[in-house]
């Protein structure tokens, strides 16, 4: 083998390497991916260039690589549950790429490959395996012309190992992997002495390192499979695997990407490491950090929901393997400066955002221990009463996720080391009830359009004029009056109904001799419905068929109009203050107050208050002008307008 290289060494190796046979080098996209909704998290090197393997090249690009930041938490080997358990399976890890758009193809990628491999890495060659698709007799050809192996090392298998998708649709195609036999590995049973068995069996003395395919085809949602203008690579080899190799360590955690971690944890702690069960805190810890650390460097922040959630699982997993260290206080987010000072380099992202990392990962462990006291002591109560192999019921893992914020994975762990199992499906149902139920109560109060008790004149819908006007000659559609109160449609409206938060307008709606009093305007399945009560007059079938006249009370609608302004202006001072990752998350506009929900990962200090409300006092003096446009959505994001994250926006929006 060659002289030791570093981690920094081999991805910089790898890259002049690639670069000497043409390639251009082109930076990880992030680990969050924003621009495609498909994808909870970048699971491997290839997903920046998608668009370019089904055709869309703008950039020209032929031969491209790289080191990817990847995120994988679910499949087979990459259930949060096995990571930290063994010396290789991770959470976050690095792929190194090689991409080929329509130029060389299996004889070049095989070639150099081996070329690397053995030539410039100086691996032995009788460690080395290469599997190729069941049938493809071209890539098992190349292999035994480039290197040489022995019929029986170049082997073949079917689909589910050979042949490379991205997902349920997407570019895909046979591949060829390259497998290392790390031999001196002490821990295998017999039968794994025999590659033939355990080359893609489940063990480790034998190692997926490389993954070399041959995309060729896009898979269509009916299944099918298309074949792809042109004929492309996408190769992934798995960095902290290869370090291992490289440095001579049988496992990823001993080699110089984690070392520095774990020391750290170990002298933090006071609890010293081994690559046993007594380390797999340490492993669980350094692996769940990195994800941590990258994904919120790139833009996610822990939630409730989606990515969010799969970062607050990451770290409440995390935050109770520190507790078996023994800590009892926040301790995960003391390790990013490790974190940014060993990769920093190659990402540096991780350095610049260090600060932001560690804040948003202490604040969550802190909400997290606040009540992992208690839901531990609760889970004892629980457990007590079972017998090895049993199961928690469903509603007991659902209080324990309710109430003390144990994802049921988490309930798991802890049910696992009890011997016991968790009824999922009985925590299902208790989830959708809670969701029925919450749905229910949205609705009660609200009136419905129920269809009875209305006097209809004609059927239709309400033309909203409120953008042009506050006042138009209206018609009543239909009403109703139930307890005194009116609920009207009209077939035109100056009137803007509650929406996103901000009231519905007040008015009122004149006629000859009768006078109603619009208290509320609210939206009933897209209806616009007005509630007013009579102030002169008698509202029946005959006096309300005539033609009204239908008046804003503009000065109400000012104070709306204004505090609406003001809660962009805020959004705004907020991000400047605190941060770019500042979103809004619900907001309440009236005419005497507004409410603005967003995130952040702890309490403002009294100064960035200060701050925010000097930045939004002096842009209401400024008295800017506000300009009113109708583009589409892609003119408005290009000038610069946010667009919110889950509101759902026609072709035309106002901005
Ligand atoms: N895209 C291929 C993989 O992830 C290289 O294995």
């Amino acid at each position: 083998m060659a002289e030791t290289m570093t981690s920094a060494q081999v991805r910089e190796s790898f890259i002049k390497f690639f670069e000497s046979k043409g390639h251009l080098f082109v930076r990880s996209s992030p680990v969050v991916p924003h621009d495609d909704p498909t994808l909870m998290f970048t699971n491997a090197g290839m997903n920046q260039f998608k668009a370019i393997f089904l055709g869309d090249n703008p950039k020209g690009w032929k031969r491209v690589c790289n080191s990817q930041k990847c995120l994988r938490v679910s499949g087979k080997h990459n259930d949060l549950d096995v990571v930290g358990r063994d010396n290789y399976h991770h959470t976050f890890f690095e792929m190194l790429g090689n991409w080929s758009f329509g130029d060389y193809y299996k004889k070049e990628a095989i070639a150099w490959a081996w070329e690397l491999l053995t030539e410039v890495w100086k691996l032995p060659k009788e460690r080395l395996f290469a599997t190729v698709y069941e049938d493809d007799d071209e890539a098992w050809q190349i292999w035994k012309d480039v290197s040489g192996l022995p019929d029986d090392r170049i082997m073949r298998f079917g689909a589910h190992s050979n042949f490379w998708e991205m997902g349920d649709t997407g570019p895909c195609g046979p591949c060829s992997e390259i497998h290392y036999d790390r031999g001196d590995i002490a821990t295998q049973a017999e039968t794994f002495k025999d590659p033939i068995k355990g080359v893609n069996g489940e063990n480790d003395r034998y190692i997926e390192i490389w993954n070399n395919v041959f995309m060729q085809y896009e898979r269509l949602s009916d299944g099918s499979l298309v074949p792809l203008k042109a004929k492309n690579v996408d190769t992934g080899m798995g960095f902290e695997r290869i370090c291992a190799i490289l440095q001579g360590k049988t496992s990823n955690y001993d080699t110089d990407v984690f070392t520095p971690i774990i020391s750290k944890v170990a002298e933090l702690s006071g609890v010293p490491y081994n690559d046993g069960v007594e380390g797999t805190p340490h492993r669980v810890i350094a692996d769940h950090l990195r994800a941590l650390s990258f994904a919120i460097a790139d833009g996610a922040l822990p939630s409730n929901e989606g990515r969010g959630y799969v970062l607050r699982r990451i770290l409440r997993r995390a935050s109770r393997f520190a507790r078996l260290l023994g800590q009892k206080e926040a301790f995960i987010y003391k390790l990013v400066q490790v974190l940014a000072d060993t990769m920093g380099d190659a990402f540096p992202e991780i350095r610049e955002r260090k600060d932001f990392v560690a804040n948003v990962i202490k604040s969550e462990e802190e909400s997290f221990i606040r009540t992992l006291d208690a839901g531990l002591e609760r889970f004892e109560t629980i457990s007590a009463d079972l017998k090895k192999g049993e199961k928690i019921p469903g509603d007991k893992v659902f209080l324990l996720y309710d109430t003390y914020g144990f994802p049921p994975d988490l309930t798991g762990i802890l049910a696992e080391e009890k011997g016991l199992l968790i009824d999922e499906e009985g925590y299902e149902k208790c989830m959708q009830e809670q969701k029925d139920r919450a749905r229910a109560n949205m609705k009660k109060g609200i009136n419905t359009m129920g269809s009875e008790g209305w006097t209809e004149y004609a059927v239709g819908s309400t033309q909203f004029v409120g953008y042009e006007a506050d006042t138009a000659k209206v018609k009543v559609l239909r009403f109703r009056e139930d307890k005194g109160i009116l609920s009207i449609v009209l077939d035109t409206t100056p009137f803007y109904a509650e929406m996103g938060g901000q009231v519905g307008d007040k008015g009122l709606l004149q006629a000859e001799g009768l006078d109603i009093a619009i208290f509320d305007t609210i939206r009933v399945n897209d209806t616009i419905v007005h509630r007013g009560k009579v102030t002169k007059g008698e509202a029946n079938k005959d006096t309300m068929s005539v033609e009204f006249v239908a008046k804003v009370d503009m000065r109400l609608r000012d104070d709306i109009r204004a505090n609406h302004s003001a809660t962009h202006l805020l959004q705004a001072a907020l991000r400047q203050v605190l941060g770019s990752h500042v979103a809004q998350q619900g907001s309440r506009v009236e005419p005497g107050f507004l409410r603005f929900d967003f995130s952040h990962f702890q309490a403002m200090t009294k100064e960035e208050i200060q701050q925010v409300e000097d930045i939004v006092n002096d842009k209401i003096r400024a008295t800017l002008p506000v300009n009113t446009d109708v583009m589409d959505v892609d003119a408005a994001k290009a000038s610069g307008a946010m667009a919110l994250f889950g509101e759902k926006y026609g072709e035309e929006v106002r901005v």
